[in-house]
C-alpha cells in the first residue's frame, strides 16, 4: 500500500469516529459482523450444507450432494464461511472449521436447532414488527404450527437444569406413572424414565408431526410399554378410562396457554392426578433477562394469546386451580426460569 492510501484510509477513519454518532456507526459496524456470522451459521443449519461439510469437498461435490443448480452463489456462500472463520479452505476443498460451524456439521441437534430457529421464527416479530404492531387481537404469527420440530429442540438448552430438578422429584415421590405434557422432542419424557426403572411414563403432544418423529427416535431405546406417545391438546386430552398419574410435568409450554386459560388447565390436570400425586410445571418467566424478554415477544406476536408468564403467576394460577405450591425454585443461573412442585389440596 502506498503512503498516500494510507493516508487517506486514515482520513476516512478518524472522520468515521469523529461523525455525529461515530460509535454508535462502529457499533453497527461490528453488530452487523454479528448477524453476518449468524446468519451463515442459520443457513448452514437449515440446509444439507452443514452435514456436506462435516468432511473437505469440493464445490462440484458439494453441488452434487446439495442438488445446487448455482455454483457461483454456493461460492458466494463459501466464501463468506471463510471470511467468518466458521470454514477452511485447502486447496480447492472447503470444510466446517469454527466450533459452531463443526458442531452443525457433526449434527448437534440442540446447536442445529438454534440457528435455525434464528431464520425460521426468531427474526420474523422484529422483520415484521410493524404489521404485527396493526394486528386485530387474536391474529398474528403461526409458529408452532410451522416450526414445531425446531422449536421443541431448541428449548433443550434448559435440560441440563431442568432434568436434575425431575430427578429429584422423582426420587421424592415414587411415582408409578407420570404424564409429560407437550412432549416434543421427549427429552424431559426419557428423563422421567431413566430417572426411575419401574416407571411407565406417557408423553402428549398437540403437535402430531412431532408426536411421529419422538416415537420413531425413542423406538429403538429399549422402553417398551413403560412409554407411550400420543397426540393430544392438553385442553382436551383423556387418558384411557380410568388412568390416573402419579405425576404430571409441564416443561417449557405453560407459556402457549392463554393466561385465563391456565388455571381451568391446571384444574383439569388435577383431575388426571392420583390423590397424593404431584404436578410440576417448569418455565421461563418474565421479565428478568434479553431472552426472557425476546420470548416473550415471540409469544406475543403469535396468533391466540401466548405469553410468557410474570413471576409468581403459575403460582397463582396452581393456587386458584385449587393446588397447594411446595416448592418454587430458580433453576437457571441468570434466567428467570423456574420449576414449581403443586400438590392437589
Ligand atoms: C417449547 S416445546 C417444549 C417441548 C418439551 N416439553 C421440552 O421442554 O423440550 C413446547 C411443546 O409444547 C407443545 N404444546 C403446545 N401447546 C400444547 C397443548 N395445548 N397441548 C399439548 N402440547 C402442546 C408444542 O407442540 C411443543 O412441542
Amino acid at each position: 500500500m502506498s503512503g498516500r492510501e494510507r493516508i487517506s484510509q486514515l482520513r476516512g477513519a478518524i472522520a468515521t469516529t469523529r461523525a455525529k454518532h461515530g460509535a454508535a456507526r462502529l457499533l453497527a459496524i461490528s453488530d452487523s459482523r454479528s448477524l453476518v456470522r449468524s446468519l451463515f451459521l442459520a443457513s448452514m443449519a437449515e440446509t444439507s450444507l452443514g452435514l456436506a461439510l462435516v468432511r473437505p469437498a469440493t464445490l462440484a461435490e458439494l453441488c452434487e450432494r446439495t442438488q445446487c443448480t448455482r455454483p457461483d452463489r454456493l461460492r458466494a456462500w463459501l466464501d463468506v464461511g471463510v471470511e467468518a472463520g466458521e470454514l477452511r479452505v485447502r486447496g480447492d476443498r472447503w470444510q466446517a472449521h469454527g466450533r459452531r460451524a463443526r458442531a452443525i456439521a457433526e449434527g448437534d441437534a440442540l446447536i442445529t436447532a438454534q440457528y435455525r430457529s434464528m431464520l425460521e421464527y426468531q427474526s420474523g416479530p422484529y422483520a415484521h414488527l410493524g404489521a404485527l404492531l396493526r394486528c386485530k387481537p387474536g391474529e398474528g404469527r403461526l409458529d408452532l404450527e410451522d416450526y414445531a420440530g425446531t422449536i421443541a429442540e431448541a428449548s433443550l438448552a434448559a435440560a441440563p437444569f431442568i432434568e436434575p430438578f425431575l430427578q429429584q422429584v422423582v426420587s421424592d415421590r415414587h411415582p408409578v406413572n407420570a404424564l409429560d405434557v407437550g412432549c416434543g422432542s421427549g427429552e424431559y419424557t426419557r428423563a422421567l424414565l431413566d430417572a426411575d426403572p419401574q416407571i411407565a411414563v406417557v408423553g402428549i403432544d398437540v403437535a402430531p408431526d412431532v408426536v411421529d418423529e419422538t416415537r420413531d427416535r425413542m423406538r429403538a431405546d429399549g422402553y417398551g410399554s413403560r412409554l407411550t406417545l400420543a397426540a393430544g391438546d392438553v385442553r382436551t386430552w383423556e387418558p384411557e378410562s380410568g388412568t390416573r398419574f402419579d405425576l404430571i410435568a409441564l416443561c417449557n409450554n405453560v407459556y402457549y396457554l392463554p393466561p385465563d386459560e391456565r388455571a381451568d388447565v391446571f384444574g383439569r390436570l388435577r383431575h388426571l392426578l392420583s390423590s397424593d400425586g404431584e404436578l410440576v410445571v417448569v418455565s421461563l418467566t418474565r421479565p428478568g433477562s434479553i431472552a426472557s424478554a425476546h420470548l416473550h415477544l415471540l409469544l406475543s406476536c403469535q396468533e391466540g394469546d401466548a405469553a410468557l408468564p410474570a413471576r409468581g403467576e403459575i403460582e397463582h394460577a396452581l393456587v386458584e386451580a385449587g393446588f397447594d405450591v411446595v416448592a418454587s425454585e430458580m433453576l437457571v443461573p441468570t434466567e428467570p426460569f423456574v420449576g414449581v412442585r403443586a400438590r392437589p389440596r
